[in-house]
């Protein structure tokens, strides 16, 4: 039996991680977000109706699992608290009962957005596209024991106690890069209320989570963003601040690694970036720009066009090694219908000659290497909302088992469309 699963990004991000979360989210009796912050969009269908998720976990709209959002995510107090209401639209009132916050968990300031964006501008040609979350900055804060932390946030004395501090050093920076200082006792002010309305959710995170794994109960746990972004193992400096890989879930959340787990991939059968960054298999031509319109290939959280390219197995190779990866999640199969035969990478050419099956992410620094390709059969018919395996074109399902057999790993679910319910699901995970 599986009692945890770690749902992994292994490209750039926005692999589909929100759809298979909340498909999963069914049978856990919690779903723990464990790194990241409003930087990410997850986005969740059910039946037709659609809702973009930043920093409450893929779980809520299952009515039962509990919430978690970790110590080691940095939370943004306005827009989690505008996500509590777009979701109360949505028909789901989300009570402590179902929505816990650790008390450790950083929060964003305005200060730290406002130096995210002097920092890009600083820049220049050199900018690293960040979503503009001030989530660098929050981070630096965090590792940096400047932070301003939720227990701090919900009590108005200690935050302005907070602020007078660390705005000392913050403040000459924002100067520094030609930004207006932020004034303490206004800002401490403007904070209360969110303060009120988030500290009903303040809770010990590590103890709820650890209990129910110790009772025999399923977690699923939800990375954002993706391995390549990784701040350690990505590709620096074209990365987020954060680790997104998913061995890091459990220290993050504050529990030893648990036995009988999972780690699902989730990969689209082709490969998308946004923001700036090495992509070796990136197509700006007429394929990359036919990807973006049938995959809708826009950001979930900035509207940004993705960068749109082939499918990378070295770089998959990789992620699958840095994260442990036990089975994949294929999403977007239904998008390469109609797109004619398909180029995948196969192995790179080094600027030394040197041919490697797996990417590293130093190998993208000289930015001398080459691609090499193999063509997969295409195929035309329609795939979207297909729910089994044999319902599948059969150069589909061909191409499912080339990458499943290039890449080591099983292949675990399909998914054919943004919709929950289209999807074919090749094993039962949790058992
Ligand atoms: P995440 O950040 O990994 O959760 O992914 P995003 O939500 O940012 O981006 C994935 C996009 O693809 C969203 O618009 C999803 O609704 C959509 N999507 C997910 N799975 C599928 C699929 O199998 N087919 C299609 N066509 N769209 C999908
Ligand atoms: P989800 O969870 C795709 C990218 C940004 C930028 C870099 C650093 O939806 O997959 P940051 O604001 O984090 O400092 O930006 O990381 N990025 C993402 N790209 N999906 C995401 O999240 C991302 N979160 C950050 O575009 O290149
Ligand atoms: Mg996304």
């Amino acid at each position: 039996m599986t009692s945890n699963i770690v749902i992994v990004g292994i490209q750039w991000g926005d692999e589909g991680k929100g759809k298979i979360t909340d498909l999963l989210a069914k049978d856990a009796a919690a779903v723990v977000r464990y790194q990241g912050g409003a930087n990410a969009g997850h986005t969740v269908v059910v039946r037709g109706k659609k809702i973009v998720l930043h920093q409450i976990p893929s779980g809520m709209l299952n009515d039962h699992s509990l919430c978690v959002i970790g110590p080691a995510v940095v939370v943004d107090p306005q827009t989690l608290v505008e996500e509590l209401e777009s979701l109360r639209d949505y028909g789901i009132e989300v009570t402590p009962d179902r929505l816990a916050i650790s008390s450790s968990t950083h929060v964003v300031m305005p200060y730290h957005k406002r130096l995210d964006a002097l920092r890009e501008q600083s820049r220049g040609k050199e900018k690293i596209g960040t979503t503009g979350r001030g989530i660098g900055p929050t981070y630096e804060d965090l590792f940096g024991r400047t932070g301003v932390r939720m227990s701090d946030f919900c009590n108005p004395e200690r935050l302005l106690a907070t602020l007078q501090k660390v705005l000392v050093e913050r403040n000459h920076l924002i100067q520094l890069l030609g930004g207006e200082p932020c004034d303490p006792n206004e800002l401490a002010a403007n904070m209360v209320d969110l303060g009120k309305k988030l500290a009903p959710y303040i809770r010990d995170v590590g103890t709820l989570v650890h209990e129910k794994l110790a009772s025999g109960q399923k977690v699923l746990f939800e990375s954002a963003q993706g391995t390549l972004l990784d701040i350690l193992h990505g590709t620096y400096p074209f990365v987020t601040s954060s680790l997104t890989t998913a061995p890091a879930a459990f220290p993050m959340l504050g529990i030893g690694i648990p036995d009988n787990r999972r780690v699902l991939g989730v990969v689209k059968a082709y490969t998308t970036r946004v923001g700036a960054g090495p992509f070796p298999t990136e197509d700006v031509g007429d394929f990359g720009k036919r990807l973006r319109d049938a995959g809708g290939e826009y950001g979930a959280t900035t509207g940004r066009p993705r960068r749109c390219g082939y499918l990378d197995l070295p770089a998959l190779r990789y992620a699958i090694r840095v994260n442990g990866v036990t089975g994949l999640a294929v999403t977007k199969i239904d998008v390469l219908s109609g797109l004619g035969d398909l180029k995948v990478c196969q192995s790179y050419k080094l600027g030394n000659g040197q041919v490697v099956s797996t990417l590293l992410p130093e190998y993208l620094e000289s930015g001398d290497l080459e691609p090499i390709y193999e063509t997969w059969k295409g195929w035309d018919e329609e795939t979207v909302g297909v729910r089994s395996l044999a319902e599948l074109p059969a150069n589909a399902r061909k191409f499912l088992e080339l990458m499943s057999s290039a890449l080591g790993v099983p292949i675990d679910i399909v998914s054919t469309s943004p919709d929950r319910d289209d999807t074919i699901l090749n094993v039962d995970l949790w058992g």
